[in-house]
């Protein structure tokens, strides 16, 4: 039995998962469930990556804290994981306390012991309004080399020439728009130029199948190129662990985010009282070897094939057994992007009624193991699901069960090992190879294959023909399909946990592992009756999805900004209830309007300034001029939403919402306070 330990990369906590993020997932989960059934023991890691400036920036923004921030999101991402069946056995936080003491003695062994961490004192742009240095991202300006205006602090994105920050001509500040200062601090560095990391490396990164091959050829041109030291501090304000025993620096965010694997590792060991050093410890032997093994993008192969296995090999830490890299999602062939709409959530997939499980059939029958990126092609999706899953797989039940149900009780009769059968359990081997070796794609062709052969046997025996004419054979021939549904349902059980799971209700079987390949429906053996399996997907499920990526449902009845809610009768109210925690999430607080404009070229939308007190301003565009003079408003009180993305419309940012009520007349009305109540009071 293998012992493996596997992750797949942290997600930011400051921004929605999206279709890209879930190739990632479904990748991991499909390979885990597929270990899992073989019998191995797995341990699935993943947790949210807390740290860093944007989180910081993006909590002020909000008004709440970067804590609140962080546990707000780390809901959402678990919800969205949940309902693409995307099954961690622990799903943490980099920000807690196993991390921090971890990430701590790694950093102290790196010191006192190897003796690899240095200081020196940097000069960096320090942005004097927010009293914050400024990385790379946070500078603009105009390109040394092109004198092209409003690039950023490390490359220009019109020439491609890379740079300092300090080497920008007019630089800004990206956060205030103030000109930066120079400032010196003192920052930490894991010397990743030392000879013995080059060699630790060279000799970690050559052994056979720890990278893809693409990969170590990557690798070697960074070899070739040479190592800088790797600054691993960062000053204070600044989202993270505090260094030991250096009040006000911080860990950068990519030292203690691969940590995170372990610290959530370590609070799974500790909820099942499994063993984390065998995990986390250099590996003694052959036999007591258990495997590390970490899917991520091709685009933090940096951090995880060079920096993280260097740390963790000079702090005593055993090091990573294999890295998995994957390439990126284009959507429709286009790059993701918020602005040509095709910057998918995964939550507007499930708001769009599309079934999670098409998803993970389609990457299945997408991914391999190259760094190749996929495209997700819509047309295509609905051509694989629909002719395939459903036309192929789904369909061999659909075909044969009725007539087991009707004419024979539900009772199966004994299977002759035919070719058919044969044929299916002679593809194991190869089908578990190409799972095994993430070739999914492969493994789908030959899933398909055999479906193929199914139906055509189906085909040829005419079972509906048989009904009239042989009823001992049509017992046969359903029941040699149905074995063979079985079998292609454990194939496919790693990809489709939920359908497979209300087959083995339908074919009244236990849960199915990769051994029951060598079992069989026996005979007398009852199925239930057929009840429908899955859906055909819908092309307008797909309209609706691409018509409004990221936005919110039409809404009916009660409204926010105008968009009303969906609430048709009281029966419908009662069906979308929602927690007092999930309400306690929405931030309210009075505003005071200081100023309402037209908007030019918009029917109903008024661009409203709000004061929230404390010299928080806010401009937000609300669908309330059908029912308002811009002067009627200005000095007027309202209700806010505080903590809403803010949302790029037609018309321009909005950075909230106000509330409003509105009736089917058209009648819009702006909710306000008694008096007595200030801008800035919360709402609860
Ligand atoms: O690139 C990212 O999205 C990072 N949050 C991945 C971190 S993976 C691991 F190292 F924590
Ligand atoms: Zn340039």
């Amino acid at each position: 039995m293998r012992r493996i330990l596997v992750t797949s990369a942290l997600p930011y906590a400051n921004g929605s998962i999206h279709l890209g993020h879930l190739v990632e997932y479904l990748q991991t989960d499909i390979w885990v469930r597929f270990q899992k059934m073989l019998g191995h023991e797995v341990h699935y890691i993943c947790a949210d990556d807390t740290h860093g400036t944007p989180i910081m920036l993006r909590a002020e923004k909000e008004g709440i804290t970067p804590d609140e921030l962080i546990s707000r999101v780390s809901i959402e991402h678990k919800n969205d994981f949940n309902k693409f069946f995307i099954n961690f056995d622990y799903y943490g936080s980099t920000n807690d306390q196993a991390t921090k003491e971890i990430a701590s003695d790694i950093y102290i062994r790196l010191k006192n012991n190897a003796k690899l961490i240095s200081q020196k004192t940097i000069e960096q742009f320090y942005d004097p309004e927010k009293m914050l240095f400024l990385s790379d991202r946070y500078v603009r300006g105009t390109c040394p080399k092109c004198q092209s205006e409003d690039q950023y602090g490390d490359s220009c994105e019109v020439c491609g020439a890379t740079y300092r920050p300090t080497e920008l001509i007019n630089p800004i500040s990206a956060l205030s728009g103030v000109t930066p200062i120079r400032k010196e601090s003192d920052h930490y560095f894991f010397q990743l130029s030392d000879p013995r990391c080059l060699n630790f490396l060279e000799k970690w990164v050559l052994q056979p199948n720890r990278l893809q091959p693409e990969a170590k050829n990557k690798i070697k041109e960074w070899f070739v190129a040479g190592f800088s030291d790797w600054d691993i501090s960062r000053d204070s304000p600044y989202f993270g662990f505090e260094i030991p025993d250096s009040p006000g620096k911080y860990f950068y965010v990519w030292l203690d985010a691969p940590i995170g694997y372990f610290g959530s590792f370590k609070n799974l060991c500790e909820k099942k009282s499994l063993d984390f050093e065998s995990y986390v410890s250099p590996q003694k032997s052959e036999k007591e070897k258990t495997e590390l093994i970490h899917f991520i993008g091709k685009d933090i192969l940096y951090f995880h094939a060079l920096f993280f296995p260097a740390i963790l090999h000079f702090a005593g830490y055993r090091t990573p057994t294999q890295i998995y890299a994957h390439g990126f999602l284009t959507i429709n062939g286009q790059k993701m992007s918020k602005s040509r709409g095709t910057f998918i959530t995964a939550n507007d997939y499930i708001r769009s009624e599309l079934n999670p499980e098409w998803l993970r059939y389609y990457y299945f029958s997408k991914l391999n193991s190259s760094l190749q990126d996929i495209d997700l092609n819509f047309d295509e999706l609905l051509l694989k699901v629909n002719g395939d899953l459903i036309g192929k797989f789904i369909n061999i039940a659909s075909r044969t069960s009725k007539f087991i149900n009707s004419q024979f009780n539900n009772t199966l009769c004994s299977i002759v090992n035919g070719k058919l059968l044969v044929e299916i359990r002679n593809k194991e081997a190869v089908i578990s190879q190409h799972y095994d070796n993430r070739e999914f794609s492969k493994a789908l062709r030959e899933i398909m294959r055999l479906a193929d052969n199914v139906n055509q046997f189906i085909d040829t025996e005419k079972p509906w023909k048989l009904k009239e004419t042989n009823s001992k054979r049509l017992q046969i021939v359903c029941s040699t399909a149905l074995e063979a549904f079985r079998l292609l349902t454990l194939y496919l059980k790693p990809v489709l946990p939920v359908t497979c799971c209300k087959i083995e209700q339908f074919l009244n079987i236990k849960s199915l592992t990769w051994d029951d390949i060598n079992n069989r429906l026996e005979d007398g053996h009852k199925i239930e009756n057929y009840t429908h399996l899955m859906h055909r997907a819908d092309k307008k499920c797909i309209d609706k999805l691409e018509s409004t990526p990221s936005s919110p449902k039409p809404k009916k009845d009660l409204s926010i900004n105008n968009k009303k809610m969906e609430t048709k009768n009281s029966t419908d109210i009662y069906q979308q209830n929602i927690s007092i925690a999930d309400f306690n999430r929405v931030k309210l607080k009075i505003a005071r309007i200081t100023k309402a404009e037209e908007v030019g070229g918009a029917d109903k939308l008024l661009r409203l300034h709000l004061d929230l007190g404390e010299n928080i301003t806010r401009k937000v565009l609300a669908g309330i001029k059908l029912g308002y003079k811009t002067t009627d408003l200005e000095g007027k009180l309202t209700v806010m939403v505080t903590n809403l993305e803010p949302r790029k419309m037609k018309f321009g940012i909005s950075e909230g919402m106000v509330l409003a009520a509105s009736d089917d007349s058209g009648g819009i009305f702006l909710l306000s306070p008694d008096s007595g109540a200030e801008p800035g009071m919360e709402v609860k």
